[in-house]
Parts: C-alpha cells; structure tokens; sequence
C-alpha cells in the first residue's frame, strides 16, 4: 500500500487565527502517526499565518482550496501559484465540485491550473466525480474520462499529480459512496489514466476518495480496494473528527 494521504478541505471555514489554532492542537496530536501524509487546505487568508507552523516539513503539508493560472496581472480576486508558494504551500485542490457546479468552472480552466501548479512544482490535487443523475443515468465512466482527458491535457506526466475521486452525491449529504461502489470507481479510473499513461505511473499515482469521510467509515474506506487516501470536508474542521480519522487510517494500514 502507499503512504495514505489525508487532506481537508476546510472550504469557506475558520478565520487565519481559528486555523492557526486548529493546526497547532492537530500537529501535536497526530505527531507520532508519521505513517500518514496529512494536509491542511485552509481558505486563501490563513496560508500566510499558518505557514511557519510548516517549517519542518515533516509528514505535515499546506494545501490551497483554488488558483489563478496567470503569474500576475488584472484578475481582481484571484490569487497566483507564486503566491502560494511564498506562503509555503505544496498542494493545489483544483476542480473541486462546488468550484464546477456553483463557479462554473470549465475543464479547461482547471487544465490551464494543473499546468501552472505543475509548472510551480507543487502538487495539483484534481477532483473529479459524477452527479446523482450521471450515476443513475449509467454516465458515471464516461464523465470520469472526459474531466480526466480534458483536466490532464497535455501533461505527460503523472508524478506530481493526486487525483480525488468525489462523487457529487456524497460531499457534504452523509451519503458515502459504498466501497463497492468506491473500489469499481477507482478502478474505472485507473483503467481511464492506463489509456493516458504507463501502467507504472498509473500504479503509482495517488487516488483518494471524498464525500462524506468521517471517522466512522474511515477504517473501512482506506481498506478498500484502490484507495489511496481521503479528501475531507466538514469532518476536517474538527480536532476530533480529523485527528481520529488520521489514527484509524494509521491503525488500519
Ligand atoms: P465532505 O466534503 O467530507 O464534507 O463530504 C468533501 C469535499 O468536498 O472535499
């Protein structure tokens, strides 16, 4: 198995010295559980305050939630990859449901960002996931492959790439997807990349599941077939949910 990955997604929560705090309490209780990669994707304004807390590097990473693919110029608003890498930052969530459905993202600005993230060497984490109504609909593979296809043009290389698979349906209802479910996914989308890429590059690529993750599942998700880790939303912005999350990945592998 690979070293699991466990990322929250903190969303428009916690204000820089909430975060800071949060990150404080997290790092000493999860210090010893080196076995897990964990990383923390606060809102744009916490990066600058939590980033000292990042120093030592460590099993311990900053995230960012979005980015602009431009180095500068007149985009009120938006926030640069040079940007985040001042404030430390190793990880890129891009693609993320809510940026798709409630921003509009197109696949093809969220291709022009794994390229600029890729280009900053740090790390794009690229969501992707279907809706209710594609799943019933049968559409689920081929949504998958055209916001694969589209969101990697152009990259040749896998390396520093994470893919998050997170069904619409499950982020932020309680639903989660069955591992079932989640194992047949996965590996639609691993056979989706084989088309792409080398097969060892597509053994190797990070794909971790979101929507719903919380510590009650935890354990039977990372034992399920093609799980290489979690994205985790509401369960990330409590000390208690995270850090437990974070012991029972360790504990289960
Ligand atoms: P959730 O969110 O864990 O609250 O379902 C997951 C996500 O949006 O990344």
């Amino acid at each position: 198995m690979k070293r699991p990955i466990i990322a929250g997604n903190w969303k428009m929560f916690k204000t820089p010295s909430e975060g800071s705090a949060f990150v404080d309490e997290v790092m000493k209780l999860v210090l010893d559980h080196e076995k897990v990669d964990v990383i923390f994707c606060p809102p744009f304004t916490a990066l600058f305050n939590m980033k000292d807390a990042f120093e030592s590097g460590k099993h311990f990473s900053l995230g960012a939630q979005n980015c602009h693919w431009e180095e500068s110029g007149a985009f009120t608003g938006e926030i640069s990859v040079g940007m985040l890498k001042d404030c430390r930052v190793q990880y890129v969530i891009l693609g993320h449901s809510e940026r798709r459905h409630i921003f509009h993202e197109p696949d093809e600005w969220i291709n022009r960002k794994v390229h600029s993230v890729i280009n900053g060497n740090m790390t794009p984490i690229l969501c992707i996931g279907e809706t209710l109504t594609q799943r019933d609909e049968g559409e689920t593979e081929a949504i998958l492959d055209k916001q694969l296809q589209l969101g990697l043009k152009g990259i040749d290389s896998l390396d520093n790439i994470v893919i998050a698979y997170e069904p619409v349906w499950a982020i932020g209802t309680g639903l989660t997807a069955t591992p079932a479910q989640v194992s047949e996914t996965h590996q639609q989308v691993r056979d989706i990349l084989n088309q792409l890429y080398d097969t060892e590059a597509v053994e190797n690529v990070a794909i971790l599941y979101g929507g719903s993750v919380k510590p009650e599942n935890a354990k039977e998700l990372i034992l399920t077939q093609g799980v290489d880790g979690f994205l985790i939303g509401g369960a990330s912005l409590k000390v208690d949910s995270f850090t437990t999350i974070i012991e029972n990945v360790e504990l289960s592998i």
